[in-house]
């Protein structure tokens, strides 16, 4: 396998010291904010997004920390899914004003694919079926475009080695590995079009996920499956928003921070308590808060 330097970085926390060890460069010792110099956050600022004639996000500020689990939480149209789609570069969203910076080059201009092999991965809310493309070959796919873009000379993965690969990755999201052989998405039930993320998720090893309702419509194991799966991933150069309507997937996940979205900007951010309070309470006491509709 081509070395994948960063899968065997990893780092341990000694009081105010962080001791992160990278192969490539041998082994250093960083204070916390030296250390994080390094990390590739997705900083999101003032952000204003239209479809069509109507403005969705008004102005919004988030950003998603790599080696950090965020909770992404809000009612229905506040405009969650939106910001995902505008993360990936999707054509119907336009972005009016403000930036989104990785690595610190702004990305707007960047196309989905190249934004993707820069390491920004999205789980669809409503992922679609590629009848005639098995899980297997779209995979491969990926990955090799991935690889292409690194190094132009890269001949694609070897398919023995990606057979390996697929089989570790599958087992260790316990799937049953006839699911490789399948057509993407082509009658899977609601849960299995969600592992089938989880899987390209876990292929791909993006810096930044945005996970859009992944918990939805999955049943108790399959939910605690899944959670878990993303919590295998945690690793210092794997950040993730997870945008869910719930606090149970944050029970197998606990999230680093939760922010909460109301009428186009992220409106209120905290810990995963934030999470609990909001099952508890409801969304009437953000609205009070913060609703411009209210307000006007
Ligand atoms: N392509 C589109 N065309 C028209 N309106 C859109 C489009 N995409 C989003 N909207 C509108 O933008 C608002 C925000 O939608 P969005 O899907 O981002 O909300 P959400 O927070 O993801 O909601 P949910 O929790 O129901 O998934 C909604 O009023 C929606 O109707
Ligand atoms: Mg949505």
């Amino acid at each position: 396998m081509r070395p994948r330097a960063h899968l065997h970085a990893f780092r341990a926390q000694f009081s105010s010291f962080s001791l992160y060890i990278r192969p490539e460069i041998g082994m250093a010792i960083f204070p916390e904010g030296v250390y994080k110099f390094f990390m590739s956050d997705l900083i999101i600022r003032n952000l204003h997004v239209s479809v069509g004639e109507t403005e969705i996000l008004k102005g919004l500020d988030l950003t998603i920390e790599q080696g950090k689990v965020q909770a992404l939480m809000g009612p229905n149209g506040s405009g969650k899914s939106t910001l995902a789609y505008t993360l990936m570069g999707h054509p119907n969203y336009e972005v009016t004003a403000g930036e989104i910076l990785f690595d610190g080059q702004n990305i707007l201009d960047l196309a989905p694919d190249e934004r993707s092999h820069l390491g920004i991965f999205l789980a669809f809310q409503y992922p679609v079926a590629i009848p005639g493309v098995t899980v297997a070959n779209f995979l491969r796919t990926a990955l090799n475009g991935h690889r292409k873009a690194k190094d132009p000379e890269d001949k694609g993965i070897p398919i023995p080695e990606f057979r390996k690969l697929l089989t570790a990755k599958m087992d260790h999201l316990q799937m049953d590995h006839s699911f490789a052989a399948r057509y993407l998405n082509d009658g899977f039930s609601g849960g299995e079009k969600k592992r089938a993320e989880i899987l390209q998720m876990a292929t791909l090893e993006p810096k930044i996920a945005i996970m859009d309702e992944t918990d939805s419509g999955l049943d108790i194991d399959a939910l605690r499956n899944v959670a878990e799966g993303v919590d295998a991933l945690r690793s210092p150069e794997f950040g993730v928003l997870i945008i869910t309507h719930y606090q149970r997937i944050l029970n197998y996940v606990k999230p680093d921070a939760v922010h909460i979205m109301l009428e186009g900007r992220v409106v209120e951010s905290g810990g995963a308590d934030l999470a609990l309070k909001l099952e508890e309470r409801g969304y009437d006491w953000i609205r009070e808060k913060y609703s411009q509709k209210v307000a006007a």
